[in-house]
């Protein structure tokens, strides 16, 4: 199966990595970063164009663009994996819907496109016999789309509870092991690579929204938008807060809910008991499933990361293989 990348930072760089050092069947047939592009029907050398990168800052041809690789390349799939910008989901939202309109199958890791235009994407598809595939966007490496989609398939979905963020769960858990104030764990998190140089989307609590928009959408297809989701950040939470949570052997977490029939659709700190299934530690992500049949699931993993993100990927773009090839 032929694949063309947009986007060649962390994600884009461990799909290029995966790719070419497993037996997966893909071949990058076109590949572009914000600078240049490269296209080549037969196979992009790959280790070739990541020492390209690294030396020289930019991937292929500077005459080439993004929209051209997108109009012009030779691919099945396009893996869009540029920065999401959360106000308007361009650039990528119109990279989506020319590879759509050209026939092609499209998996992101973007939030911009499906948080904003989930249903208005799926008609497109739907409409030009395509598949539009988003597991990365929430949950980094956990497989919740698929665990929702495919896994509880005729399950009812009750409700959703979920650690979607995990730079904020990093600095929760360092202010209740180590008595850190906000500011000193927020210092400690960026120090690691958790947190952005501007962490307003994460503690916030709205890059944690924006995935609860896109979980409730999948399921519940409801069309809501981030200015429904009733958002309270943790960068207010104190030490003492989390004191007193120790003391009763509870803890704060960041958790987003969505339960439809209550009518809540929520992130906000809240006291769990340090033995809830939710409370993972680091910068762990975590996803409570409520359904009819199947009761309560949990799944944890990691919520970021280049070779994690790409996981999900790669499982959006081989399950589109293997649905087509069956002629779904
Ligand atoms: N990193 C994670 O763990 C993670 C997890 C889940 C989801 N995501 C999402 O996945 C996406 C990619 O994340 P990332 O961490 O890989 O971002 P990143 O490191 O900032 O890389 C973004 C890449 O996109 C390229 N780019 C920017 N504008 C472009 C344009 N107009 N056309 C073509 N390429 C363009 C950049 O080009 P240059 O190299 O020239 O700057 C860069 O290569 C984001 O939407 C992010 O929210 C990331």
């Amino acid at each position: 199966m032929k694949i063309a990348i947009l986007g060649m930072g962390a994600v884009g760089r461990g799909v290029l990595e995966l790719v070419d050092g497993k037996d997966l069947g893909l071949t990058v047939t076109g590949l572009a970063d914000s600078k240049s592009g490269l296209m080549d029907k037969d196979g992009i050398h790959i280790e070739e164009v990541l020492a390209a990168k690294q030396e020289r800052g930019y991937c292929g041809d500077k005459s080439i663009s993004a929209t051209d690789i997108v109009e012009q390349a030779d691919y099945d799939v396009l893996i869009e994996v540029t920065p999401t910008d959360a106000k308007t989901g361009e650039p990528a939202t119109g990279f989506i819907r020319k590879a759509i309109a050209r026939g092609n199958h499209v998996v992101t890791s973007n939030k911009g496109p499906i948080a904003l235009h989930y249903a208005a994407l799926q008609s497109l598809a739907r409409k030009h016999r395509v598949s539009i595939r988003y597991e990365a966007t929430v949950g980094g490496a956990i497989p919740v789309m698929h665990t929702l989609q495919h896994g509880l398939a005729g399950n009812r979905v009750l409700a959703i509870f979920g650690i979607l963020n995990g730079t904020c769960n990093f600095i929760l858990t360092r202010m209740a092991a180590e008595g850190l104030t906000y500011d000193q764990a927020l210092l400690e998190a960026r120090e690691m690579g958790y947190a952005e140089a501007d962490p307003t989307y994460d503690v916030k609590g709205i890059d944690a929204a924006i995935k609860l928009v896109i979980l409730s959408n999948t399921i519940w297809k409801r069309n809501v938008k981030l200015d429904d989701v009733e958002i309270t950040g943790i960068d207010m939470l104190t030490t003492d807060a989390l004191r007193l949570a120790e003391e009763q052997h509870c803890t704060i977490r960041l958790i987003a809910e969505a339960v439809p029939d209550r009518g809540v659709l929520r992130v906000a700190p809240r006291v769990l008991p340090k033995n809830h299934p939710l409370v993972v530690e680091g910068s762990l992500n975590a996803i409570t499933i409520e359904t009819d049949m199947a009761g309560e699931i949990t799944l944890i993993g990691k919520g970021a990361g280049s070779r994690e993100t790409a996981s999900a990927i790669i499982g959006d773009v081989l399950f589109i293989r293997e649905t087509h090839a069956r002629g779904h």
